[in-house]
């Protein structure tokens, strides 16, 4: 029996990967996934290249976990996008690692790894093709009350600062069937709750058996069709690919969520430009209308980066206005960090680290205080909660999801995970809510 310790940052996207490689291994080699490092035969680091920090994270954790099993032989894998974008450099940096891939390339695997058994050496894979991928996978057969279907991968739309292109490839959409057989198979494992996932997710666009086109609208239509299909939730929307129909399908269909993550990045018509980001505020703030005129109280998340090279305390303060505009109910936000290959690596007009972390630290600061006054809100709320697990091992209490995505913990028996709870939220809290069953 071997054991396998995979590692995983970034998105969902890896999170998803993550869960196949473990399946795939499992299935294909026998590996048997373990949660210590020091107890594995296969380390594989998950990793994510978006900023600087986290991609260079990956080789200070990699000198670490080879301490922890010294004297053992271990293999080391980096996978995922630093995989992808640093390749061969890996082994220069680190050279015990025997093994780089990229994100479309970890069907192969149990290739790479039996090429290692008989040659020794190392081996690398950056193919780009994701076309065979997921005909190589087998299926997640324990998917929990949440799972993840990948619905499109890679990006096209190049934002200035954004690596995603040149880590995951240019955009492919999977197959209607494929979505659908795959979305079955997972109800069927148990799964209420179904995320589609893309990169750039309302650029899907595929035809199905009969020449019939589906754009992300269609598809979700064609999901909300099948069976045991409870909720459904998808991940993540670019504003400049937000269509009419695709916010008509949020009054239309039950199952779907009302919650969409729609990053907007920066508050700055000016920025926006400079981030090539393909649209404008005034637009933005149209799809956020339209969306809560057909869904009032949908929940909205954004992304924010601050410091964008030629960012101004007043681009800064237009970012502010439109936070408290909208009023997001969650969002992720980050410092500009730069990112070789990308046009904004190039930009002058460079926003020294201090002021871009000082904007950070105020942009948080408000966008914290709309999350909290958002959650105080649904206090006295009964809320439709998916339980989704323990909200620790032992505390007598369970966690799950709200429709508007929100977290929520409560005194509650195991016995109802899997199934969805109405309970009375009783506390708002920073970034999630408390309740009793009702
Ligand atoms: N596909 C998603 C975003 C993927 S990256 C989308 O288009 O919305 C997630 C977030 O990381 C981005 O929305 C952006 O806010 C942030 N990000 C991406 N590149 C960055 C960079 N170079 N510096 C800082 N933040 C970045
Ligand atoms: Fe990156 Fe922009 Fe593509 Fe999102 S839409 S993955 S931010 S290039
Ligand atoms: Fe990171 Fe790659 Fe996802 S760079 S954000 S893991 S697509």
């Amino acid at each position: 029996m071997k054991n396998l310790y995979i590692k995983n940052y970034g998105c969902q996207m890896n999170v998803h990967d993550a869960a196949r490689m473990q399946a795939l291994l499992r299935d294909a080699m026998g590996y048997v996934s373990v949660e210590e490092p020091a107890e594995a035969d296969l380390i594989i680091l998950n990793t994510c290249h978006i900023r600087e920090k986290a991609a260079e994270k990956i080789f200070s954790e990699l000198g670490r976990l080879r301490k922890l099993v010294e004297g053992r032989a271990v293999i080391f894998a980096v996978g995922g996008c630093v995989g992808q974008a640093e390749g061969d450099n890996i082994f220069r940096r680190a050279p015990f690692v025997s093994l780089v891939f990229g994100p479309q390339n970890y069907h192969r695997l149990p290739d790479m790894l039996r090429k290692l058994e008989r040659e020794g050496g190392r081996v690398g894979d950056q193919e780009e093709s994701v076309d065979s991928k997921f005909d190589a996978l087998p299926a997640i057969t324990a998917p929990g009350s949440i799972a993840s279907v990948v619905v499109q991968e890679g990006c096209n739309r190049f934002c200035a600062y954004c690596v995603v292109p040149f880590t995951r490839g240019r955009e492919w959409s999977r197959p209607v069937e494929a979505i659908l057989d795959e979305t079955a198979g997972l109800i069927g494992a148990g799964a209420r709750e179904i995320h589609l996932l893309g990169q750039n997710v309302n650029a899907y666009r595929a035809m199905d058996r009969h020449g019939v086109v589906h754009d992300l609208a269609l598809l979700v239509r064609q999901v909300a069709l099948l069976p045991g299909v409870e909720r459904i939730r998808f991940v993540t929307s670019h504003p400049a690919d937000m269509n009419d129909d695709l916010v008509e399908v949020f009054a239309q269909v039950e199952s779907l969520c009302p919650y969409l993550h729609l990053p907007i990045q920066s508050g700055s018509d000016r920025i926006l430009a400079r981030m090539e980001r393909g649209h404008t505020v005034a637009e933005y703030l149209g799809w956020i209308d339209q969306l809560r005129q057909v869904a009032p109280g949908i929940a909205l998340a954004s992304d924010f980066i601050v410091g964008f090279p030629g960012e101004s305390e007043e681009d800064f303060q237009q970012t502010l206005d439109l936070v408290h505009r909208v009023g997001f109910d969650h969002a992720y936000s980050f410092v500009f960090s730069s990112r070789p290959g990308t046009v904004a690596a190039d930009m002058g007009e460079h926003v020294p680290l201090e002021v871009g972390q000082s904007r950070l630290a105020r942009l948080q600061e408000a966008l914290q205080a709309i999350q909290l006054q958002k959650n105080l809100a649904r206090v006295e709320c009964v809320e439709e909660v998916l339980v989704e697990g323990q909200a620790k091992r032992g505390s007598g209490e369970c966690t799950g999801r709200t429709l508007h995505g929100r977290t929520i913990n409560f005194p509650g028996d195991p016995g109802l995970i899997g199934r969805v709870a109405r309970v009375l939220v009783t506390e708002g809290l920073p970034n999630s809510l408390r309740g009793r069953l009702v």
